[in-house]
């Protein structure tokens, strides 16, 4: 009886929520930039190109059958042959800045600075930052998008061993020198959440171990934070002054709604966005992690018969480090996820879910997607901000990833353009009515490609690629369009105020 209760009540309101009854009129602020976002694995191909050396998802999608479709990212869209073509299709959308990631072993083919050094790896992104500057196009450059130089895997186990810091430094001052006169925006990271839960826990993108749950993805944070801190204070130090650009990390997170308004709901809301967004915001703004993180994992740890916690400890001059180390936070937000209090987990074998205890599920009336955790979720995206402003100190925002997907096919794509009309819209209110410091958005993605684990089955793009014809042509969907519209007008509807 309280759940078809609970059920009319969310059919109700998400009646409220549909089509644009609700789209802003109003215009950015003038100085707000658009851009379009991609990854190196999933558009470049190449994979074994003039000199690039083999890294974790090309390993990931050779030797196992992880990936739905047996699909990999050999080929994808082949922009590292096509980034001419490319990057004239940006130029014509209208974009302020483009989004991309750099592959480390197409730079650095061991991932090690005093291996060998590919100088076609190094021209392919000489190119793309040239064409971009010659079209007027800011960078906004991704150090590491999940593709790890394998070698780096093999010797010492990547990411789980502090051996990383120093390595991935190297790596990050290489693209400083070689680049940084030509990059506006840095991104250390791509969401350290899902390298270390999903990397290191439930194994749905690469290295795919699985083998400590409940503790490798805690050490994985930690080398992670550890590592961004030391890079931004490379940047800070030596770079920031001559090259005048910002620095930042891009962090992943769902809007978490509690299921209703019992108090012990809303502490689950809080709970579940403290331990995904809050694990990497708070030390990078206050030091250290949550103490929410801090109290209930180190309880579970030693009731679980751990000498100490799960979680690791940073030392005080690591916490005076780590403070302080973004210019700005870049935000990747697709959906929206009820959560419901609940009994904590029994003691048992550790897992991080267990450590959270929060219930997670969806409205089944909110519109779908080709991906089943995407559903479209608009006023999510104006709330997750808010809550992040006043959270973390109204820092700069940027959006940094939002978008949609569809199973291909698809060239008038009209609920794409309706979810970035309906998500664009709460934009501009969480930036008027909420006064969150949002100066920039970044629609994922520029075309469709490989989608991780879920291969060429979920599409992103605004421009579809065949996949089928070697010459790998794009096509623009109708979201082509309206984004051009948004890009050149800063409004969101056909005429604003
Ligand atoms: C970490 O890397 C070093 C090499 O730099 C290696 O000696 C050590 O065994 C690695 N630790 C683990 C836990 O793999
Ligand atoms: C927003 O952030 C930018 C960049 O850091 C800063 O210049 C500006 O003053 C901030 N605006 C507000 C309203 O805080
Ligand atoms: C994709 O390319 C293949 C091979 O050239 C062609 O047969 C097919 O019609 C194309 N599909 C679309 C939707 O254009
Ligand atoms: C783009 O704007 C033009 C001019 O206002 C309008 O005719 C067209 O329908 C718009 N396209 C989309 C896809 O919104």
């Amino acid at each position: 009886m309280l759940i078809q209760k609970f059920l009319f009540v969310f059919y109700i309101s998400s009646l409220f929520w549909r089509e644009n009854v609700c789209a802003d009129n109003r215009k950015f602020p003038p100085d707000f930039k658009f851009g379009i976002a991609t990854a190196s694995y999933q558009i470049e191909g190449g994979w074994d190109a003039d000199g690039k050396g083999e890294n974790i998802w090309d390993h990931l999608t050779h030797q196992t059958n992880l990936v739905k479709d047996h699909s990999t990212g050999d080929i994808t869209c082949d922009s590292y042959h096509k980034s001419k073509e490319d990057l004239a299709l940006l130029k014509d959308l209208g974009v302020d800045f483009y989004r991309f990631s750099l592959s480390w072993a197409r730079i650095l083919p061991t991932g090690y600075i005093d291996g060998q050094i590919n100088e076609a790896g190094i021209r392919y992104y000489e190119d793309i930052l040239s064409e971009l500057e010659k079209h007027g196009i800011e960078a906004m450059v991704t150090l590491y998008h999940w593709d790890l130089p394998q070698k780096l895997q093999d010797d010492f186990g990547g990411v789980l061993n502090d051996t990383f810091i120093d390595v991935f430094a190297n790596y990050a001052q290489l693209a400083f020198e070689l680049f940084g006169s030509r990059v506006k925006y840095w991104v250390t990271f791509n969401e350290p959440f899902i390298i270390c839960q999903q990397g290191y826990e439930n194994g749905n993108k690469a290295p795919a171990i699985t083998k400590a749950p409940g503790i490798d993805l805690y050490t994985c944070a930690h080398v992670v934070l550890k590592a961004h801190a030391k890079v931004y204070h490379i940047y800070d130090t030596f770079y920031r002054k001559t090259q005048k650009g910002k620095i930042g990390l891009v962090l992943n997170t769902d809007w978490f709604e509690p299921a209703s308004g019992d108090p012990k709901d809303l502490e689950a809301s809080e709970r579940q966005l403290q331990f995904q967004f809050g694990w990497f915001a708070h030390p990078i703004v206050y030091g250290n992690y949550p103490q929410v993180m801090i109290d209930r994992i180190g309880e579970r740890s030693i009731r679980e018969g751990f000498k100490t916690s799960r979680l690791p400890k940073f030392t005080n001059s690591e916490i005076e480090e780590i403070k302080g180390t973004f210019d700005f936070i870049g935000l990747n937000h697709y959906t929206t996820t009820l959560t419901r209090w609940k009994e904590d987990e029994a003691i048992g074998k550790p897992e991080s879910l267990k450590d959270i205890s929060v219930e997670v599920f969806k409205n089944p009336f909110w519109e779908g997607s080709a991906s089943s955790w995407l559903k479209v979720v608009p006023w999510g995206i104006r709330r997750i901000s808010k809550w992040i402003k006043d959270t973390y100190k109204n820092p700069e925002l940027i959006i940094t990833e939002n978008g949609y997907s569809d199973v291909g096919g698809i060239f008038d794509d009209s609920r794409r353009i309706n979810y970035y009309r309906e998500y664009l819209s709460n934009v501009l209110e969480a930036i008027y009515d909420d006064g969150v410091n949002i100066t920039a958005y970044t629609a994922w993605s520029f075309m469709d490609n490989f989608e991780w684990l879920e291969g060429y089955t979920e599409k992103f793009g605004l421009f579809s690629v065949n996949f089928t014809d070697p010459a790998r042509p794009r096509t623009p969907k109708s979201s082509v369009n309206y984004f051009k519209n948004v890009t050149k007008t800063k409004c969101v509807v056909e005429q604003c105020l």
